[in-house]
């Protein structure tokens, strides 16, 4: 591999392309699914919101809606062997399902934290587990994985989400370094602040907000550039990326004075 060269294979054109979202009712998933059904890719929706997939699917002959819950696998490879049977392969699985709620060490309970981690966590390595062996199969295509600038170092607030993210970021490195010598893709999609219903219960200012269809955009023209890590928006992200090089002392002192926590 060159020192400069993509560090992924390159994507069909979007007419060519076949897409899944995984995710698409709202927010970054329904958004970047419009701008690849837009592109004219076919891509199907997944999400637990039927009604809203088809809103997204709009008028587009291109779009197929199959509603699921991705915690659960049974029902994630029988829409993979659906979509597969349909179109004779799949070029891009994009997994941008997730949820999030705040939790402090003084709220921390078993019931939330294992809620949160079924989605952000099980059910991530659980799909992948599922697209995996089709991939390979297939012998060409690529999973995209999202996570979050909120998995670099430990934020306050996201005592459990956090920690599901940074466990994402590992993961995702990992099946890059096992897949990519197969030829197949693999992106690290690394958002700072979004404005979706996700962060709309956000109760304090987001510095560097992003609309979901600027973020959109970011993914899909960084799957296009090949990176490996796709993460947005840069003047947010390089911050973030300069204080993980900091010792804790250094680390923890900037983060209380930035968010007066
Ligand atoms: N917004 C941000 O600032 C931000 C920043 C960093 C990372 N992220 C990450 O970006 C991803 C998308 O977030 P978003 O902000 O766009 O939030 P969002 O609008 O709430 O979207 C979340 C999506 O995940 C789907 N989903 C949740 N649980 C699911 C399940 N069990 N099965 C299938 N689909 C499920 C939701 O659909 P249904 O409810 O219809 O199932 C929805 O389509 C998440 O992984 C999030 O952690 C967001």
């Amino acid at each position: 591999m060159g020192l400069f060269a993509p560090l992924n294979p390159p994507l069909p054109a979007w007419p060519e392309a076949r897409v899944w979202v995984i995710g698409a009712s709202t927010g970054i998933g329904a958004a970047t699914a419009k701008l690849l059904l837009d592109a004219g890719a076919r891509v199907a929706l997944s999400a637990r919101s039927a009604d809203k997939l088809r809103d997204v699917a709009g008028g587009h002959t291109n779009a197929v809606v199959e509603p699921l819950d991705f915690t659960r696998s049974a029902d994630v490879a029988a829409a993979w062997d659906r979509i597969r049977a349909r179109w004779g392969g799949v070029d891009l699985v994009l997994i941008v399902a997730g949820t999030h709620r705040e939790m402090r060490a003084w709220e921390l309970t078993e019931k939330d934290s294992r809620a949160l981690l079924e989605i952000n966590l099980h059910a991530v390595i659980n799909t992948t587990g599922v697209l995996v062996p089709g991939l390979l199969a297939q012998g060409s295509g690529a999973i995209g994985i999202v996570a979050s600038v909120a998995g670099y170092r430990g934020l306050p607030k996201a005592l459990v989400y956090g920690a599901s993210k940074a466990a994402v970021i590992n993961f995702t490195e990992t099946l890059y370094l096992d897949l990519h010598p197969k030829g197949l893709g693999v992106y690290l999609i690394m958002p700072g602040f979004v404005k979706t219903p996700l962060t709309d219960q956000n109760d304090f200012t987001m510095p560097h907000l992003i609309s979901a269809e600027e973020a959109a955009r970011e993914i899909v023209d960084g799957m296009r550039a090949g990176k490996f890590e796709i993460h947005f928006p840069r003047a947010f992200t390089r911050q973030l990326k300069l204080l993980r090089l900091l010792p804790y002392r250094w680390y923890f002192h900037l983060v209380r004075k930035a968010t007066g926590l």
